[in-house]
């Protein structure tokens, strides 16, 4: 009997879960009617291995749109420009920049920041929007950002004009082949070294704020 009783409600609780689901495709496909196809909103599971993502230079770009080929034109023009709207723009697992539509906001020429937990299992968003989200150690990500000269569309590399990070090469290559959601690689011993200044510099900037 209790067998029984359990059964139906499990019935019940998926019949309500896949009206629930249908109910929101409905939302979704009405919204998207009435907004151009490129208004897209970066969930969760879009953000994956960075090493799954192209390489240039020191940092990793895709676009979530499908355009990837436009994204690595300006990416690798020697006098820059400006993204296509779904491009993904990583140096570390834990920071990234996703290009929204054109009008998503003036002040950061439509990029949105996003400051991520990792973990195996995959991304959690713990903070995301345009002029306010600052990174674990209290900076915020727009002010330096925005120090790039106008053609680089706000990317910074080391040559672009803003304020530089305390990583060196190594230590930037070492947090990136440590990505958890990536498959394990051996890192050499120049970033195992970097990996261990990298941990010694955090445990003397004493405990994080979070
Ligand atoms: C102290 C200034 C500063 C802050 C704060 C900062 N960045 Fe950066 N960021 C840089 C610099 C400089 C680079 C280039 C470093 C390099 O290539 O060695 C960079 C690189 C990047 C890149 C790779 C593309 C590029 O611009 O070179 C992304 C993506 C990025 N940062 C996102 C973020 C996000 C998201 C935040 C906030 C959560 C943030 N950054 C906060 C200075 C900063």
């Amino acid at each position: 009997m209790r067998q029984i009783h359990k059964a139906a409600l499990a019935g019940l609780v998926t019949v309500s879960v896949i009206l629930a689901v249908s109910a929101g495709m409905t939302m979704t496909a009405q919204e998207t009617d009435a907004v151009a196809t490129s208004d897209f909103v970066p969930a969760e599971s879009d953000f994956a291995c960075i090493r799954d993502m192209h390489a240039v230079r020191g940092f990793y770009v895709d676009n979530l749109l499908g355009d990837v080929d436009a994204t690595l034109e300006v990416a690798n023009s020697e006098t820059g420009g400006t993204y296509p709207a779904g491009t993904i723009i990583q140096l570390v697992p834990t920071e990234a920049m996703v290009k929204r539509e054109a009008g998503y906001n003036p002040l950061t020429n439509d990029w949105e920041f996003f400051e991520l937990d990792v973990a195996a299992s995959g991304a959690t968003i713990r903070v995301r929007g345009s002029d306010e989200v600052v990174n674990q150690f209290g900076g915020n990500c727009l002010e330096c950002h925005a120090k790039a000269e106008p053609q680089w569309d706000l990317i910074c590399e080391q040559t672009h004009g803003c304020d530089p990070l305390p990583l060196t090469p190594a230590m930037l290559k070492a947090i990136q082949n440590t990505d958890p959601r990536c498959e394990a690689v051996e890192l050499p011993a120049d970033q195992q070294q970097a990996l261990q200044m990298l941990q010694a510099f955090r445990a003397a900037s004493g405990p994080k704020a979070d």
